[in-house]
């Protein structure tokens, strides 16, 4: 459900790995969920890991952006801030017993993951000429 392709590339090394690393993370929470272990503590030590890397994540793309005077700076920052809103909420949910299955979670992860990607990191990746080159392979 969560593989990562290289369809996902932006063309920022850095970006692209902790992007990759974001697809690890939901791959196990998508399987701590289905060998039942949805509820118990580990899932919510996942989300929390989740929550954590994703603030760890979008510090660095936002430090990056200020020093680059990123035009879309804030609109980009607003999008982050609405996925952190979001996670804490699914957190506080799950900390009160609600199951993963019964929540949003994965589909919403799923979908805002991959638009934002394309619609947000990749216009930011292409401040850097490096952009050129791995799109460049990823086409060919
Ligand atoms: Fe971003
Ligand atoms: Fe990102």
């Amino acid at each position: 459900m969560f593989q990562w392709s290289n369809d996902h590339l932006i063309g920022h090394e850095t970006i692209d790995e902790e992007h990759e690393y974001f697809f690890k993370l939901m791959q196990r929470l998508t399987n701590e969920v289905e060998r039942g272990e949805d509820g118990q503590s580990m899932v919510i030590r996942t989300l929390s890991d989740l929550l954590d890397f994703t603030q760890a994540h979008f510090r660095y793309e936002e430090e990056l952006m200020r020093s680059h005077a990123y035009e879309h700076y804030e609109s980009h920052r607003k999008h982050h801030n609405q996925l952190v809103d979001q996670l804490e909420d699914f957190l506080e949910e799950v900390g009160q017993g609600v199951p993963v299955r019964n929540t949003q979670v994965l589909n919403f992860l799923k979908h805002w993951l991959k638009t934002h990607f394309q619609e947000q990191d990749l216009p930011l990746a292409q401040l850097f000429p490096k952009s050129d080159l791995v799109r460049s392979r990823r086409s060919g």
